[in-house]
């Protein structure tokens, strides 16, 4: 159905997921995972390209020759970015803005040169932090809760849906992928291209190389298995700030049932996560992570919140399910085992970049 498709970011956590799948998946299509491997630990993924038989080439977004390397395409994935909320926030934004908003022009741009499909994988985070800072909650016991009453319109029992309000500040990560996400619908407003933007929640499994600013079921995980400080920050130092969980390959399913019907695609925008039944708490993450391996390390507290923290973010994947018919299929303490089999199987090359 396709003859090339081009993965920017393809080294990365997720890009290396679809890449894999895109493989399995369009036999005789032609996979490139285009990286300048600028994520720590995003080289441990060329050789496992490699070895599923996806073409690497390393390159930087920022700039058009590398992109040149390429060669024709017909359907872009656009994976690669600056993925932190703290990116820019002390110092200067230049990088950011460079890596998520240039660098997004100029696959666009060959998109456009070349004809291509583009699907670009955004971010919960356009929507506002002070809008889903003033979403109705209820404190439980282990976590905060959407309240089933909720005034604003896109916010709802189930989560945040696409109508939810985008005006206010977001972040410069937010920010850039809302503008990348905008001009994109300008490309397939004015070109014709078949566009779809998911924004996608909290997404974990193996090969994510979690930080303490992205990545956070990784994260937390090898705090434990590396025995690294963990932290409940931020409203209260409670750990009961919410987010729900998608397990990548889920991601990856649905991608695959959305390239099924590129031809249709006019710039849709659809918000994916791992939904209400898949919400989790800091603290309900610990247990999970106690149960699952057996230890019990202390956490510390710090009750100051940083503006750019938000006490709750849960998907309302309504519509992306009365598109497609997916809906997550991997429970949050799946996920987690998953990436503790994961640490547990490649222990000693992980070290280096968890230890
Ligand atoms: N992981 C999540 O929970 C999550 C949630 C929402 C949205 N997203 C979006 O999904 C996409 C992939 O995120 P991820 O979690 O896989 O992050 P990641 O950091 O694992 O992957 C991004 C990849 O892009 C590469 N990259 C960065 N700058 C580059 C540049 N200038 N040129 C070429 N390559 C460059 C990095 O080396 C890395 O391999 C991002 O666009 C992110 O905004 C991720």
């Amino acid at each position: 159905m396709f003859k090339h498709i081009l993965i920017t970011g393809g080294a990365g956590f997720i890009g290396s997921h679809i890449a894999m799948r895109a493989r399995e998946v369009w036999k005789n299509c032609e996979v490139t995972a285009f990286d300048n491997l600028s994520r720590r630990g995003s080289e441990l993924n060329v050789p496992r390209l490699n070895a599923a038989d996806v073409r690497f080439v390393k390159g930087d977004i920022r700039t058009v020759s590398h992109l040149d390397k390429v060669g024709h395409f017909d359907v872009l994935i656009d994976c690669a970015a600056e993925p932190s909320v703290h990116a820019g926030a002390s110092g200067s934004p230049r990088e950011v803005i460079d890596i998520n908003l240039t660098g997004s022009i100029n696959t666009f741009e060959k998109a456009r040169e070349h004809g291509a499909t583009v699907l670009f994988l955004s971010t919960s985070r356009v929507y506002p932090i002070p809008a889903l800072n003033g979403v109705a909650f209820e404190e439980q016991e282990t976590r905060f809760a959407l309240s089933k009453r909720q005034d604003m319109p896109g916010v709802s029992g189930q989560g945040i849906a696409e109508e939810f309000t985008l005006t206010g500040p977001r972040s410069f990560y937010g920010a850039t992928k809302l503008a990348a996400e905008l001009l994109l619908q300008e490309y397939a407003f004015n070109y014709g291209l078949p566009v779809l933007i998911n924004r996608c929640g909290l997404v974990a499994g193996p090969w994510q190389m979690g930080r303490v600013d992205q990545g956070i079921i990784a994260y937390w995980l090898a705090g434990y298995l590396y025995d690294k400080p963990l932290c409940y920050t931020g409203f209260d130092g409670l750990g009961k700030q919410i987010r729900d969980v998608l397990h990548v390959e889920d991601l990856c399913d649905l991608v695959v049932l959305q390239l099924q019907d590129s031809e249709r695609w006019k710039g849709d925008i659809y918000n994916v996560g791992g939904g209400l039944e898949n919400a989790v708490s800091i603290r309900e993450l610990n247990r999970m992570c106690s149960e699952i391996s057996g230890r019990q390390p202390g956490i510390s507290e710090k009750p100051d919140t940083s503006p750019l923290d938000v006490r709750m973010y849960v998907s309302d994947n309504t519509r992306v399910s009365a598109r497609y018919g997916w809906a997550p299929s991997t429970d949050v303490k799946t996920t987690v085992s998953s990436l503790y089999t994961w640490f547990d199987t490649h222990k000693d090359t992980l070290a280096p970049i968890f230890g």
